[in-house]
């Protein structure tokens, strides 16, 4: 509906304060900025606007609920299929694998086929793989399904963004990745309020099959939209760029704008940024802090506590399926949304070395009461139920555990994302965010993979207390190796790393 109509639906709209995510998006105006056409000051929201910000929370719910449903599934899965504690992680944890072999192939699949349809791609292999799962006839065909799945997370994982930060103009971009981070919060909480309401009938093939429902809302969004116009110009179509811009700002006139498309194209191939490029000695720094962040997101355990949520209120006195899903729901799902309001408020009016720095302390404390309490409490496994009333114990872990995720979700959850996206230069970016999302998903894998194992060897309580170290090398990662970027430009920050008083600067500002 929303592509072909260009200005009469459009309203106009004031410029947007500084960006939720970043502001330095909305400064940005190298090449990825004008690329998107927003040459001119303030342009209409269009209907098509609107609807690519349909796609992108849809993409964002999808990859939410995906993480999220596992948790009330679990039991029923067990029950049905008798499978061993390694299988139960092999099928809570190869959505991620799967992930991460998608992460890797979408800037491949999204240069060659086009945004579009790279996004509907992964939504047809949303739905097949839910329907996989939902009929599975045994273990080994769920875990294909579980693969399938996550392969279509990973893809639109980096192809949904993508798309949406080259159809939005620069003053919008920032909200529309904020945007994206808030819609996978949504839909990990409407996962947990699916396993909620199935949680009788312990239908996991249902809390499974429901995923089809909005990648096929995915397919009806993304349909009547076109390809972006950076695309169609890199793909030599410069009449549908044309014409893709029109429909996205609303105006007649585009011909400079595709031509400042077409300039920051020929300027990013004469760079010719090959992966070597990407770990060249130049952007060491930036690699190793994108990729350090994204593997200490993981390393300090935020999946494990979404995806076993339900075990760990089992183990903490929550007897029945149903006090152990309302658990889920608030204290994980909906404290994780407002949580992330907050860090979309707040991330550049406090930078985000303070939010980090606040965040992980509160991560660590609460994760070494966690782990105090399952001293007394009995050990984190799937299928146990009723093991006795809720005790002091057990409420003071929910508690901590409301700790645990708000404070991750104002900080290590979203600014992670903001900094991956911001600190490489343009004729990088691309690949080396892919390199930090790979390795994002690795380190899911890992934990979604071994929690469990590790449980049987070094304890429920040694666990916890392990990722409450990975708190304390975050901080100190943070503190040694990230400057502040709140307020930059993303030239700025691209120079910075070749100018050793400016970089100093930016580490002392705290
Ligand atoms: C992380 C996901 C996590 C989610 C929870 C994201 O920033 O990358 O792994 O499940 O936050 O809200």
């Amino acid at each position: 509906m929303a592509a072909d109509v260009p200005a009469p639906d459009a309203v106009p709209m004031p410029d947007a304060p500084p960006g939720p995510a970043t502001d330095t998006a909305h400064q940005d105006v190298t090449s990825a900025a004008r690329a998107t056409g927003d040459t001119a000051g303030r342009r209409p929201v269009t209907r098509t606007l609107i609807a690519v910000g349909v796609v992108i929370m849809l993409a964002g719910v999808l990859f939410g609920y995906d993480q999220g449903v596992i948790s009330g599934a679990l039991d029923g899965i067990k029950k049905d299929f008798n499978v061993s504690t390694f299988l139960l992680e092999v099928i809570t944890s190869w959505v991620t694998l799967g992930a991460m072999g998608g992460a890797l192939v979408a800037g491949a699949l999204a240069d060659r086929l086009g945004r579009r349809l790279t996004i509907l791609l992964a939504s047809l292999l949303f739905t097949a793989g839910a329907l996989i799962e939902a009929l599975a006839p045994g273990a080994w065909v769920l875990v294909i399904g579980r693969l399938v799945v996550g392969f279509g997370v990973g893809v639109a994982s980096v192809a949904a963004p993508l798309y949406a930060a080259e159809m939005a103009p620069a003053r919008l971009r920032g909200r529309f990745v904020s945007l994206y981070q808030l819609a996978i919060t949504i839909g990990i909480f409407v996962a947990y309020l699916v396993d909620y309401v199935l949680s009788h009938s312990s239908s996991w093939r249902a809390m499974l099959g429901v995923s089809a429902v909005p990648a096929i809302l995915l397919v009806f969004a993304m349909w009547p939209l076109s390809d972006s116009p950076r695309w169609y110009v890199k793909a030599g179509r410069r009449a549908e760029a044309e014409q893709a811009l029109r429909r996205v700002q609303g105006t007649e006139d585009v011909d400079a704008d595709v031509d400042v498309i077409q300039a920051s194209i020929d300027e990013d191939a004469r760079s010719g940024a090959t992966w070597g490029t990407v770990f060249a000695a130049q952007w060491r720094r930036p690699l190793l802090i994108g990729v350090m962040l994204a593997v200490l997101q993981q390393l300090t355990g935020i999946n494990a506590i979404i995806y076993y949520a339900n075990q760990i209120f089992a183990a903490a006195g929550f007897t029945s399926p149903d006090s152990q899903s309302l658990a889920t729901l608030w204290a994980v799902g909906a404290v994780n949304v407002v949580a992330t309001f907050v860090a979309v408020a707040w991330v550049d009016r406090f930078g985000r070395k303070p939010l980090l720095f606040i965040g992980t302390t509160g991560m660590g404390l609460s994760l070494v009461v966690v782990g105090a309490m399952f001293l007394k409490l009995s050990k984190v496994t799937p299928g146990s139920t009723a093991v006795g009333a809720t005790t002091g114990e057990g409420l003071i872990t929910l508690v901590a555990l409301v700790v645990f995720i708000a404070s991750f979700a104002f900080s290590l959850g979203p600014i992670v994302w903001t900094i991956i996206n911001e600190i490489f230069p343009s004729h990088v970016r691309g690949k080396a965010v892919a390199v930090a999302t790979a390795a994002n998903w690795f380190a899911a894998w890992l934990v979604a993979q071994f929690f469990l194992t590790l449980v049987d060897v070094i304890t429920t309580t040694g666990v916890f207390w392990v990722f409450a170290a990975f708190c304390g090398v975050t901080f100190w990662f943070v503190r040694r190796y990230v400057p502040e970027t709140k307020g930059k430009s993303l030239e700025q920050i691209q120079s910075m790393w070749g100018d050793p008083a400016a970089l100093a600067a930016a580490m002392a500002a705290e």
